[in-house]
């Protein structure tokens, strides 16, 4: 069957979900009440401060997953996002009591997920800043300049602080969640005063990095200011601001694996819940798009856009979907609920593909996997960040589909609100 046939795909869909129904009657596998897009009613805003400590390409705000959260987990379970992102999933999971997973190939989503979910004391952070501080001032003789493309992004005092750091930062948690604080930092938007910004670089979008080329045209025709911002000084102010709520309740795990190999890492059936959005079919390279956080983590652009699977065409992302998919039910513990979001893309031609379903339609003859919905979520309205380009840069659309899945023919927890 032709996945562009919606209304072939649509009374197939709704046969096999009869078809299961029947099949479960006295399970009662149908949700109640059913999942809907309630999140949308919450702030855009809302959320733990660690949220916000470094955009993300196409990440999802934490609304989403705490209603999943609320509704499908107790506290102590595990919650997993095999493709973490920021880590907005598993940070949410531990500031609700629950064991938050994050994972995710691309080094820059493993040390901002990583920060989040084994967060260091507050004090400790900052007396290690002091700590580099001190020993930047005794020590700057000996760093050596940065040249090549990073210098114009940086006035060069600024830039000779971040070599500095780039060098000298280890494995410690202390250390990593300065280290994430700086790629939050690292570059974006001046404030109208300019000294007063928060960001390192010139004026410049914070989500992703624009490309050389286009900074030297853009710094020439703006005539753009270089300030000398204080790595240090900067850096102390966003902790202070990231730790304003606490930290979360529990500790989670950061992990850094190829999505398909985690059933080397977690235990089979000890995951309750898995919330996540995978990559897109050809929308973003996280490489490319990200070379001077790559800078700072010292990791080839090349290395990260070899290794992650954004590139696929329709046919092999699907494959690649079907194994991720079949990976997690290994993962799902009996009554354990899967949340994808996977948005619509456009074709070539303009027509839109419903990718939630063509991905459902791959996965289903091969997984014990059940559907228990696929629910629409117009994201016309948040922050969605592969939009920023506007036009055509890439096959997103404005609609995500969150597609259910659940392990068993019983959902295992229930809960019916969701507090805000
Ligand atoms: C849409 S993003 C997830 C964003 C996340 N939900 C957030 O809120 O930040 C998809 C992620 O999949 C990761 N990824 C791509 N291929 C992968 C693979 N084979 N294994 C693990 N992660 C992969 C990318 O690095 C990217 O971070």
């Amino acid at each position: 069957m032709a996945i562009s046939d919606p209304d072939t795909f649509r009374s197939r869909l709704a046969s096999r979900r009869v078809l299961h129904f029947d099949v479960n009657r006295s399970s009662s596998i149908q949700l109640h009440p059913p999942i809907k897009p309630e999140w949308k009613a919450a702030s855009k805003n809302w959320g733990h401060p660690f949220h916000t400590m470094c955009s993300y390409m196409a990440m999802f705000p934490p609304r989403i997953p705490h209603y999943f959260i609320q509704r499908f987990t107790r506290p102590g379970d595990r919650v997993l996002d095999p493709f973490s992102g920021r880590g907005t999933t598993p940070t949410q999971a531990c500031l609700e009591g629950r064991v938050g997973i994050a994972n995710d190939l691309n080094p820059l989503a493993y040390h901002l997920s990583r920060a989040k979910v084994d967060p260091p004391d507050k004090q400790a952070v900052l007396d290690r800043l002091d700590v580099l501080a001190g020993d930047y001032q005794s020590t700057s003789s000996h760093v050596t300049q940065p040249a090549g493309d990073i210098a114009i992004v940086f006035h060069p005092d600024t830039l000779h602080q971040l070599a500095y750091l780039r060098a000298t930062l280890q494995d410690s948690r202390e250390d990593n969640f300065i280290r994430a604080t700086i790629l939050g930092i690292l570059h974006g938007k001046y404030r109208r005063s300019g000294t007063d910004s928060i960001y390192l670089s010139i004026d410049m979008p914070n989500t992703f990095s624009m490309s050389p080329e286009y900074i030297r045209r853009y710094v020439a025709e703006k005539q753009l200011a270089y300030l000398p911002l204080d790595v240090f000084v900067n850096t102390r102010r966003r902790v202070e601001w990231l730790f304003r709520k606490g930290i979360p309740a529990t500790k989670g795990e950061a992990h850094r694996h190829d999505v398909r190999r985690l059933h080397e890492l977690l235990p089979a059936d000890s995951i309750q819940l898995v919330v996540t959005s995978p990559p897109y079919l050809k929308v973003v390279k996280y490489g490319l798009y990200n070379w001077i956080r790559l800078w700072f983590l010292d990791v080839p652009v090349e290395e990260v856009d070899q290794a992650l699977d954004d590139g696929h065409a329709l046919p092999s992302y699907l494959t690649f979907m079907q194994e991720t998919i079949l990976e997690i039910e290994q993962l799902l513990k009996p009554g354990g609920l899967a949340a994808l979001i996977i948005g619509d893309v456009s074709q070539n031609g303009g027509s839109r593909l419903n990718l939630s379903e063509a991905v459902w339609e791959k996965v289903a003859p091969v997984t014990d996997l059940a559907l228990l919905d696929i629910v629409p979520d117009n994201i016309a309205d948040s922050a969605k960040v592969t939009k920023i380009w506007n036009e055509t840069r890439g096959r997103a659309t404005d609609i995500d589909r969150i597609l259910i899945l659940c392990k068993g023919s019983k959902v295992g927890i229930n809960h019916t609100s969701v507090t805000w």
